[in-house]
């Protein structure tokens, strides 16, 4: 019987100390279980006296009962805390700050585009598009290059092997706006142009954006007057602008657009290697050849055309000295160009 007090007193202790439903449950299993502790004296019962009988079962029953009641009380309380605790670890903190969703911007060259568009549109210039696969009529023939002409070397143009090509500048927009629109018209066609090269100041695919006014009496003063606006515009500074003669297939006369340094400011500099001008881009008044593939009187109409590099103009404007940074695809470069 003193064996039966003890091992109640220990398991007593034992369920007050439990940390666990479960640890309650092996207390339970070792004391009152099919072989417990308190079940062996049970079974020993058998050996005894009718009389020593009566008093062991008495003690072992109030044991029992005893422990029976700790354990009930104890999983009460157990089961209390865990639900308090899921409670706490389930709950939410509605004062919180949101978590940061990080919105999207355009790229810079996207950027540069829509300034662009923003000064053309705003003249009543009409967005055209037209196809990067071209076929070497629109991208050479109609635009009076000649069959020998170094752009239709392999060096330089992407062929596929059907004979048709990546075109190499938007100037086949030209051609096929024509085709489809009764003059006067202007028009501006940005888009994607591929060369076969590659370095610091070269990718084999770049942007531009064509321009083409046809008009009766076009002269290059329309079209020097247009690009310097243009151009002030796009860089939000006054600026001059000079042209210095040049050869394009498709114009005549042909052009070549130089503008104040924007970084120097005509001073000299290291990004206009010092002679305070950079070029920005090619025009010219549309050679009457081009007219005529346009379906286009060169009698009653004339007109003029330029081509812009879109890469070349975002790099001035957003400081970018490597060409090579816009493709990348590098947040850490792309992301500085949010506000601008
Ligand atoms: N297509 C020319 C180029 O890619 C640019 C240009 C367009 C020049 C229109 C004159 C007129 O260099």
């Amino acid at each position: 019987m003193e064996a039966i007090k003890q091992i109640e007193q220990r398991a007593l202790i034992a369920i007050q100390g439990a940390g666990s439903i479960q640890q309650l449950g092996a207390i339970r299993v070792q004391v009152l279980g099919k072989k417990g502790e308190l079940t062996e004296f049970f079974k020993q019962m058998r050996d005894l006296t009718p009389d020593d009988r009566k008093q062991v079962g008495q003690v072992i029953n109030t044991a029992k009962a005893a422990l029976e009641n700790a354990l009930e009380q104890k999983q009460a309380v157990l089961e209390q805390a865990q639900l308090a605790q899921k409670l706490v670890n389930e709950s939410i903190d509605v004062t919180l700050p949101g978590r940061n969703t990080r919105i999207g911007h355009l790229h810079p060259i996207s950027k540069a585009r829509e300034r662009i568009e923003e000064f053309f549109l705003k003249l009543g210039f009409e967005i055209a598009e037209g196809p990067e696969v071209e076929s070497d009529y629109y991208n050479f023939e109609a635009l009076n290059v000649p069959a020998h002409h170094p752009a239709k070397a392999m060096a330089d143009t992407f062929y596929f092997g059907d004979g048709s090509l990546l075109r190499t500048h938007t100037s086949p927009t030209q051609i096929r706006y024509m085709e489809t629109h009764e003059p006067p018209f202007k028009m501006i066609a940005p888009g994607r142009v591929y060369r076969c090269d590659s370095d610091v100041t070269h990718t084999p695919m770049f942007h531009q954006v064509e321009g083409l006014v046809i008009s009766p009496n076009l002269t290059m003063a329309d079209l020097k007057s247009l690009l310097h606006e243009l151009m002030q515009y796009y860089f939000e500074k006054s600026l001059d602008i000079r042209f210095r003669a040049s050869y394009f297939p498709f114009t005549e006369p042909s052009a070549e657009v130089d503008i104040t340094c924007v970084r120097c400011q005509g001073k000299g500099c290291r990004i206009c290697s010092h002679t305070g001008w950079l070029e920005v881009l090619g025009c010219g008044m549309v050679h009457p050849n081009v007219l005529k593939a346009g379906n286009i009187d060169p009698e009653k109409f004339n007109g003029f055309a330029f081509g812009l590099g879109l890469e070349r103009l975002a790099m001035l404007r957003y400081q970018v000295d490597d060409l090579r940074a816009f493709y990348e695809n590098d947040l850490r470069m792309i992301s500085q160009f949010t506000h601008l």
